[in-house]
């Protein structure tokens, strides 16, 4: 079992079962798993945050681990010129038991795990990668009771900027499942994997669609922005439409009006908050996993 998890490459299939093992064995029943009280925690999040950081702390508190926050570059010595390097490195120095760590491109995280010999669990770094996330929503289709063999997940929306979807492309081949994306041309990946030049194409073929939040903060010119996207924008008119009815996911934040339409809040099948939920779960498992005690 690799150390830290900052990407998908040196996780088996059964490694990465494990993880989500681990995390349905917690929901039954967290009393039987052993204590990580006494470890300590380093969140550490230079780029902003909700869901997962708050499910990091949430996801410590109830493993009985201490967390010590750093949020945001104000107040701490960033501010006086500290590299981002060096900021982890005395963070690391002073002693916590695993990091975690959101970042842009300022850092390489596979660097810091070479200089580091603590744990490190990648809270989502720059488009490269967002391991916890993928894990949680493909947990989250798991607890509906698809099987990996049954899930045909589109991807809608700003692919090209989303490190969400590069880490499903890695996990999906890991674990079985098959993908697609739908997206304008200026929002679609590098990567070569199928996709829909329309959604009612992509809609007939899948079993389950995560759209994907406009990526504003990485659109530096203007070839990375969407031109036309009123034809991907899913609403109620287009869920209820469906003829497979199936299961409607975002990662979040969501911009209501921008890449989903708000009226998708009444769709029955909208897992959007069951994404949330199974967020602190996964979180747990990955300690577990990470810190040594199962
Ligand atoms: N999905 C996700 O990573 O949300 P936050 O940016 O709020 O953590």
């Amino acid at each position: 079992m690799p150390s830290s998890l900052i990407d998908f490459r040196d996780w088996s299939q059964s490694d990465l079962q494990k993880i989500f093992d681990v995390s349905f064995a917690l929901e039954k029943d967290s009393s039987k798993a052993l204590p990580l009280g006494e470890k300590t925690a380093a969140l550490i999040f230079f780029e902003a945050s909700t869901r997962t950081r708050v499910s990091f702390e949430q996801a410590c508190f109830r493993e009985g681990i201490r967390p010590s926050l750093m949020i945001g570059k104000a107040s701490t010595s960033l501010e006086k010129g500290e590299t981002y390097l060096d900021t982890i490195l005395n963070v690391a120095a002073m002693g916590p038991d695993v990091l975690v760590v959101r970042c842009g491109y300022e850092l390489n995280l596979h660097t810091v795990a070479q200089k580091i010999s603590r744990p490190i669990l990648n809270a989502g770094w720059g488009v490269t990668s967002h391991p916890t996330q993928a894990l949680l929503d493909i947990r989250t289709l798991l607890k509906q009771g698809l099987k990996y063999s049954e899930m045909k997940l589109l991807i809608v929306g700003d692919v090209r900027h989303s490190r969400v979807a590069s880490s499903h492309f890695e996990l999906a081949e890991k674990m079985g499942y098959e993908i697609a994306v739908c997206c304008p041309e200026s929002f679609a990946p590098q990567k070569n994997v199928k996709r829909f030049s329309t959604l009612q194409e992509g809609m007939e073929w899948a079993n389950s669609i995560m759209v994907l939040r406009f990526q504003f903060e990485r659109h530096v010119q203007k070839a990375d922005r969407a031109e036309n996207f009123e034809d991907f924008r899913i609403g109620l008119k287009e869920l209820r439409a469906w003829k497979n009815q199936g299961w409607l996911m975002h990662p979040g934040p969501v911009n209501y009006g921008v890449e989903l339409k708000l009226d998708v809040e009444q769709y029955q099948n909208n897992l959007i908050l069951k994404q949330v939920e199974s967020g602190v779960w996964i979180r747990r498992a990955c300690l577990h996993q990470v810190l040594g005690s199962k």
